[in-house]
């Protein structure tokens, strides 16, 4: 594996959940380093230490992407323990899942305010944090954002917001060295993906297993793994990607095929 990210630091937003491993699996890989941000009362620390048993390349730092303090906080924290800051992937994010008719206000504030604000709010402070020398971005939407699907018709919107704060940021953000790209994973096998597969099935354990696969790419006949979507990201967090710039590139196997 080429070592892309040789030494560079990078900052994973929703570092206790699924795809942040794999993220955090394929920057390792590629011989960057980590900074795993999640709530407090997450098992955040856990997925550093299984990630890097000796801390040197993986710190798990207490964060809410909805509390600019707090991110500015973590960010000058994981510049201080690697001595640079270099990137920022905005993976943390929320679904709550029923009828668009039924969506309540509460349901709808939680969404928008950890989808997008959250990663407005993040990549405002990683902005700061990069300073004159610029830095890169990448953005966990979703294909739900490029079309929709049922009952999250809230989430669906707050991707496709992602999807254009992606082109905005890039677009204003080009003079400040800052690259900003995207990627739209389709159904990756994690808990996000069983509370939705336990919400169709009504909870039926064995018909929410079968339809954990069935919601992944049918042409491969297996699930998406989280360290294939880590790689693109890496890829996006390179040099190699610089001409790329206010992309939202699908990562699912060919469901959405733009
Ligand atoms: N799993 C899928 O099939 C799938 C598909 C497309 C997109 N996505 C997106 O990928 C990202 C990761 O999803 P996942 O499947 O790993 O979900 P997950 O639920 O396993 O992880 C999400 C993480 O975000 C964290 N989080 C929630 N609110 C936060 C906040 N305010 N501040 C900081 N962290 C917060 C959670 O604590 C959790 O650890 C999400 O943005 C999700 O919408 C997932």
């Amino acid at each position: 594996m080429m070592k892309t990210l040789q030494d560079r630091v990078i900052a994973v937003t929703g570092g206790a959940g699924g795809i942040a491993r794999g993220i955090a699996e394929a920057i390792l890989e590629a011989g960057g380093k980590v900074g795993l941000l999640d709530l407090p009362g997450t098992k955040l620390t856990e997925a550093a230490a299984a990630l890097d048993p000796g801390g040197d390349k993986v710190v798990a730092i207490p964060a809410d992407v909805t509390d600019p303090a707090s991110l500015d906080l973590a960010f000058t924290q994981l510049a201080d323990k690697f001595g640079r800051f270099d990137g920022l992937v905005n993976n943390a994010g929320v679904v709550r899942l029923g009828p668009a008719e039924g969506a309540t206000p509460t349901n709808l504030d939680l969404e928008f305010a950890v989808n997008v604000k959250g990663v407005m709010l993040a990549s405002q402070a990683a902005a700061r944090q990069f300073g004159d020398k610029g830095g890169t971005i990448v953005n966990i939407a979703s294909n739900a954002g490029k079309v929709g699907y049922r009952n999250m018709a809230g989430y669906n919107a707050s991707k496709a917001a992602v999807i254009n704060l992606t082109r905005s940021l890039s677009l204003e953000w080009a003079d400040k060295k800052i690259n900003v790209n995207a990627v739209c994973p389709g159904g990756v096998a994690t808990d996000m993906l069983k509370t939705v597969a336990d919400f169709i099935t009504g909870g039926d354990a064995v018909e929410s297993e079968k339809m954990m696969k069935n919601m992944v790419p049918h042409q491969l006949g297996r699930h998406i793994l989280p360290i294939e979507v880590g790689r693109v990201i890496v890829f996006l967090l390179s040099d190699a990607a610089q001409i790329i710039r206010g992309q939202s590139i699908s990562v699912d196997g060919g469901d959405t095929p733009f």
